[in-house]
C-alpha cells in the first residue's frame, strides 16, 4: 500500500489534513472570503477540502487547487461533483511552486504545506505573486508550543514558536487580520482521528496483506505522538492582508 493510500484511510475521518475542527475552518473561510464572490487558489491543497467547504457555501465563488498528489485530486474531483461544485473548481497536479496562472486570485491558501515551498515565508513569497491587490493569504503552519524533544525536532525539524513564527510574517510585510491557534481538543482529535482510522481499518480487514502493515504504522504513529510531541507541537492559521500594497 502506498503512502498515498494510507494517507486516504487516515484521514477518511477527518477530511481537513490540519488539526482545526469544522468550525474553526468556517471561521476562517469568513475572515478569508468577506465577499462570496472570490478567486481562491489552495496550494497544497490535498483532497480540496478547504475550496469544496468554501464552494459549497458560496455560490459565485471560484476555485483552483494544486497538489502533486493523483489520489487526493481524484477524491477531490469526485467530491465536488457529488456536491454540484465541479463547474467551479479548477484541479491541476503539479509542484505548487510551478503553478503559474494569468489570472491573480483574492484568497490563496497554504494550509500544511509549507514544506512544499521550503517553509513560511518562501510560501508566503509564492502566494504574494498569485494575490489579487487587496487579496489575503490563509496559511496553516505548525510552531513549537513548548520546548521540543528531540525525536519531536526530528520528525518536524526546526520549527520556531508561536511569537517568533507571527513576528518573522509581519516582519516580511504582511498583517494578520485573524488568527486561530489550534486547541489541545483539536489537536488530540486529529491525531486519535488519524492513528484511530487507520487501525480500524487494519482490524476490519485481518486478510488484506496490508492488514499488518497498516496497523503497524497506526501503532508506530501513535506512540510517536503521544511520546514525542504531543507536549510540544502547536498549529497556527493566520489569515494575512500585505502591511502595504
Ligand atoms: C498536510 S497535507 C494538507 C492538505 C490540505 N491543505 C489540508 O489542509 O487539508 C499537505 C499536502 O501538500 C501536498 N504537497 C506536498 N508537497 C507538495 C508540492 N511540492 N507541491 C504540491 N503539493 C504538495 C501533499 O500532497 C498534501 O496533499
Amino acid at each position: 500500500m502506498s503512502r498515498e493510500q494510507i494517507s486516504a484511510i487516515a484521514h477518511a475521518g477527518h477530511p481537513i489534513k490540519s488539526p482545526l475542527d469544522d468550525d474553526s475552518v468556517g471561521r476562517l473561510l469568513e475572515h478569508g472570503l468577506p465577499r462570496g464572490d472570490e478567486r481562491v487558489l489552495d496550494l497544497g491543497c490535498g483532497t480540496a477540502e478547504w475550496l469544496l467547504r468554501a464552494l459549497a457555501t458560496r455560490p459565485h465563488l471560484h476555485a483552483e487547487g494544486v497538489d502533486v498528489s493523483e489520489v487526493a485530486l481524484t477524491r477531490a474531483r469526485r467530491a465536488a461533483s457529488v456536491l454540484g461544485v465541479a463547474e467551479r473548481l479548477v484541479l491541476h497536479r503539479q509542484e505548487a511552486a510551478d503553478f503559474t496562472s494569468p489570472q491573480p486570485f483574492d484568497l490563496v491558501i497554504s494550509v500544511g504545506a509549507t514544506h512544499a515551498f521550503g517553509g513560511l515565508l518562501p510560501t508566503l513569497a509564492a502566494a504574494r505573486e498569485h494575490l489579487a491587490p487587496g487579496g489575503r493569504v490563509l496559511i496553516g503552519e505548525s510552531f513549537w508550543d513548548r520546548e521540543p524533544s528531540p525525536a519531536a525536532v526530528e520528525m518536524f525539524g526546526d520549527l520556531d514558536d508561536l511569537a517568533t513564527t507571527v513576528d518573522r510574517v509581519t516582519a516580511d510585510g504582511w498583517t494578520p487580520v485573524h488568527g486561530h491557534v489550534s486547541t489541545r481538543g483539536e489537536l488530540d482529535a486529529y491525531e486519535w482521528a488519524c492513528w484511530g482510522s487507520l487501525a480500524a481499518w487494519a482490524l476490519d480487514h485481518p486478510a488484506d496483506p496490508a492488514a499488518a502493515h497498516v496497523l503497524e504504522t497506526a501503532d508506530t504513529r501513535r506512540s510517536q505522538w503521544l511520546h514525542g510531541y504531543r507536549d510540544s507541537f502547536g498549529f497556527v492559521c493566520l489569515v494575512l492582508r500585505r502591511t502595504s500594497q
